[in-house]
């Protein structure tokens, strides 16, 4: 049996009152920071930096959690060592970005961080074949990213079980996360795909319920 861990994405959360919204994630059973890096260049949409990720590890820290940053960034070799600094345990770089790939997540390895790879929805993962051996988490993409709130798109449930596939046929323990659209609703399916990490920004932040009920309504068996 795979550990199944809720990663809520900071993207959707109110940031009058952050710490406090991650916290309350958090106490209710989330035991990842999920935190999107947007450049306006990559996505269309721009969010935020290393400032963010510094601010956010004491809370993370105090309650045993892992922070997860997304790079949708082009270049990301250029600001990882930042984003080390400030705190990240896993810096995940987009296969799109990289022509250098392997070099870049050795260089986030260099820097005591734990690399992922992921790939957009069009992206085939035969692009991951000869990087699966030095990641420790491949991120499926399951909207386009660039945004929160948009829709799961269907047949990344056959991605993810193929990936499944490739990870176990090397015998890799990386953790394979999912990102885009997932909801109480969906995420037994993606579960039973082969995913070890959900992604879930709106369903966490957003909506009349409390954070505490979203998180809640997740890890209910
Ligand atoms: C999309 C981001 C996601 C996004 C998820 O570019 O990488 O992390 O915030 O948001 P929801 O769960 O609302 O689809
Ligand atoms: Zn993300």
């Amino acid at each position: 049996m795979r550990t199944i861990h809720l990663a809520p994405s900071i993207l959707s959360a109110d940031f009058t009152c952050l710490g406090a919204q991650v916290e309350e994630a958090l106490v209710a059973g989330a035991d990842y920071v999920h935190v999107d890096v947007m450049d306006g260049h990559f996505v269309p949409n721009i969010t935020i930096g290393p400032l963010i990720v510094e601010a956010l590890r004491p809370v993370a820290v105090r309650h045993g959690a892992v922070v997860d940053v997304h790079l949708m960034i082009e270049k990301p070799e250029r600001y990882l060592a930042d984003f080390a600094r400030a705190g990240a345990d896993i810096l995940t770089v987009h296969v799109e970005t990289c022509p250098h790939l392997h070099r870049t997540v050795q260089a986030i390895r260099e820097l005591g961080v734990r690399p992922g790879v992921t790939l957009n929805p069009a992206t085939s993962l035969s692009t991951l074949e000869e990087i699966l051996p030095f990641v420790d988490l491949v991120l499926i993409m399951s909207v386009n990213p660039g945004f929160g709130g948009q829709s799961y798109i269907g047949p990344s449930t056959d991605k993810i079980r193929r990936l499944r596939a490739m990870l176990d046929a090397i015998g890799s323990a990386a953790e394979l996360e999912v990102d885009g659209g997932i909801k109480p609703g969906n995420a037994p399916e993606i579960v039973a795909a082969g995913a070890t990490v959900l992604v879930a920004g709106s369903a966490v932040f957003g909506g009349p319920r409390t954070i505490a009920e979203n998180v809640a309504a997740f890890l209910r068996p």
